[in-house]
């Protein structure tokens, strides 16, 4: 098997085999999740740095939570509160943070492609993109991945579900770095990737995107889904401007009780977060036992701590999770 890739930028880094990788590894870190104490000293000693320079909630949480629980120092940088507001370059915060002393940084920037400059800047540091404008999130990709395979009984027969796994992602496909990250992911594993948007809400190409079909016709995909990927219109990268109301694109591609009844008994309905109720998503459906979306938030911690683990943590064994 090729050697892990020594930054997380993007899920095209990540090959089938890696990602089955990340995903046995986050089982050890899911039991330990589930521990009294659910801390391992696996990262004691190291220091991770999150660089958020556009909101988070969950995806920072997640992180800073996924490195304590393994004991790592971590240090918090607002973008807002930073001597970025003085005019300092990214640049010289990242000499800055470099001379602190890092061994991770988990970056967040409304610029797409920042986290690979970055890199390219680092030596001996991992560098993480924790969402790169509308480019890429490889970690929401990979704790989608994982939900799927736990929500078909976990494992390796978890795994093998993918292949040719019928998945639906609906929504601002065009200004989603989710979309861009789950599309490589579910076809890396070998499912078939079906896109539903209106036609303004696609990018206006799709050539080399692994996707097996494209539908303006939500009602049309349902009975063949397998998991059901809903997006938030990303308003503030302008996507209000490319619907004609709010209600129009509800009636047409909101995900509603009604629409839900169509889709097999089995199928999972997942949702990255924030979810605007009423929107993308009617609240009744976000509290169906086939969606999936707390599970999602709850796995994202032991799928982080399995990147970092895999970034960082030559020399820790997964062994000393028993300690
Ligand atoms: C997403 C993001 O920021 O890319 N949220 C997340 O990280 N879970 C999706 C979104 O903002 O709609």
């Amino acid at each position: 098997m090729s050697a892990f890739p020594t930054h997380l930028l993007s899920m095209d880094d990540l090959d089938a085999d890696d990602i089955a990788e990340v995903l046995r590894v986050t089982d050890s870190f899911a039991e330990v999740g589930r521990r009294a104490n659910p801390k391992v000293p696996t990262l004691r000693g190291r220091t991770v740095a999150t660089l958020f320079f556009e909101d988070s909630t969950r995806t920072r949480m997640s992180f800073e939570t996924a490195a304590k629980r393994m004991s790592a120092d971590v240090l918090s940088f607002a973008a807002g509160s930073s001597s970025v507001k003085k005019g300092e370059s990214l640049r010289d915060t990242i000499e800055t943070i470099q001379a602190i002393g890092m061994d991770a940084v988990i970056i967040r920037h409304s610029s797409s492609g920042v986290p690979a400059r970055v890199a390219e800047w680092v030596d001996s540091c991992a560098v993480i993109n924790a969402g790169d404008g509308w480019h890429q999130h490889p970690t929401q990709a990979l704790l989608d991945l994982y939900t799927v395979r736990q929500s078909f009984g976990g494992g390796q027969e978890g795994l093998d579900r993918f292949a040719g796994l019928r998945v639906t992602i609906v929504g601002d496909i065009r200004h989603s770095r989710v979309a861009r990250s789950q599309i490589s992911a579910y076809a890396a594993l070998g499912a078939e990737v079906t896109l539903v948007a209106p036609a303004t809400l696609l990018p206006p190409s799709l050539e080399g995107w692994p996707v097996a079909s494209v539908s303006h016709d939500l009602d049309s995909v349902l009975a063949t889904t397998d998991v059901i990927s809903l997006l938030r219109l990303q308003a503030e990268r302008g996507s209000g401007d490319y619907v004609p109301t709010m209600r129009e694109y509800t009636m047409g591609y909101a995900l509603t009780a009604r629409r839900a009844l169509q889709l097999p008994p089995e199928a999972v309905i997942l949702h990255p977060g924030p979810m605007v109720r009423g929107v993308e998503i009617a609240s009744e459906v976000a509290e169906l036992p086939s969606a999936r979306i707390t599970d999602q938030v709850g796995n994202g911690v032991a799928v982080r701590m399995a990147v970092l683990f895999l970034l960082l943590g030559q020399g820790a064994r997964e062994a000393d999770l028993n300690e």
